[in-house]
Parts: C-alpha cells; sequence; structure tokens
C-alpha cells in the first residue's frame, strides 16, 4: 500500500523569487496537509549527505552549491498515495519538459534551478523528513549556515 507522506524543500531559487507563498497555495489547493514545516538553510555537509545518492553524477558539485546558496523550505505532507500525488504536482525535474499548470512550469528556469523537491519513494520520502528534522541548522554569528 503507498505511504501517505512525502517530502519536499522549496529550493533556493523559488525562495530568491518570492514564490513560498505562490507554491504553498498550491500545494494546500491540491490537498496536501502540512504535517512539519521549516524555513532554513542546509549547510554544505547536510547538502552533500542528502544528496549522496548523486554523488558520482556531474552535477554533484553545481547541485550542493545551488542548495546552499540560499534560504530553502522543507516540509512534511500528508495525502493518500502522497509520494505519487506529489510528483505529479511539481511535473518533470526539466521544467521544458514539466507539463501545463505544474510547480516546476510555473516557477522553474532550468533543469538546475527547479524551484522544489519531491521525494521519489515512500522509504525515501521517510528517510529525507526524518534526516532533516532529526537535523536543525546551526549558525554562526553572521548567519551562515555550518551544520
Ligand atoms: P528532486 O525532486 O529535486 O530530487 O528532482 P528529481 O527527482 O526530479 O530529479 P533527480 O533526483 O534526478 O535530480 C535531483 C536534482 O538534481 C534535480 O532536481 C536538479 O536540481 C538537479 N539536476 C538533475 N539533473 C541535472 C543536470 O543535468 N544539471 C544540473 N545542474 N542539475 C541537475
Ligand atoms: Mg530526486
Amino acid at each position: 500500500m503507498a505511504g501517505n507522506i512525502t517530502f519536499t524543500m522549496i529550493k533556493p531559487d523559488a525562495v530568491r523569487a518570492g514564490n513560498i507563498g505562490a507554491i504553498l497555495k498550491m500545494i494546500n489547493d491540491a490537498g496536501f496537509r502540512i504535517v512539519a514545516m521549516e524555513l532554513t538553510r542546509m549547510s554544505k555537509a547536510k547538502a552533500e549527505k542528502f544528496y549522496d545518492i548523486h554523488k558520482e553524477r556531474p552535477f554533484y558539485g553545481e547541485l550542493v552549491d545551488f542548495m546552499t546558496s540560499g534560504p530553502i523550505v522543507a516540509a512534511v505532507l500528508e495525502k493518500a498515495n502522497a509520494v505519487e500525488e506529489f510528483r505529479k504536482l511539481i511535473g518533470a525535474t526539466n521544467p521544458a519538459q514539466a507539463a501545463e499548470g505544474t510547480i516546476r512550469k510555473l516557477f522553474a528556469a532550468s533543469i538546475g534551478e527547479n524551484a522544489i523537491h519531491g521525494a521519489d519513494s515512500d522509504e525515501n520520502a521517510l528517510r529525507e523528513a526524518n534526516f532533516h528534522f532529526a537535523t536543525s541548522s546551526m549558525f554562526d554569528k553572521s548567519g551562515n549556515c555550518v551544520g
């Protein structure tokens, strides 16, 4: 049976562009309940660990740099069949291929800077939610995220 939760991050490009509110409205309108949510920053170490599965890919360094370039919104969302339903709402990784009306079609600029993350399996949703919310971010006195 499909699980009922997924994990998402509104990525730094969408936060910078002022799209948090519009994206959260789409998430609410699509019937997801917000179970947990945090506006924060990822440290380099945390982003490297989060994207560990992509470490052999040529874009890994770029991805880690991008995800640590500004604040993100991390959230756990609940809905029946959450992972699959949410992947439908966000659209294809490359916004040029994303369906009309999806979050990436509306708010993403490129395959790298693509506005939003959605977990791709029930197992990863749980792993990512627990990873994110169990390790709260630490900041130095200049406001840089260091842990
Ligand atoms: P996420 O929901 O963010 O995990 O995206 P996804 O599942 O649709 O794609 P995937 O897990 O394959 O890739 C993770 C992230 O790496 C993407 O969302 C992009 O931000 C980034 N990425 C993927 N392919 C490329 C690429 O060719 N170039 C760059 N710069 N980034 C990429
Ligand atoms: Mg993915």
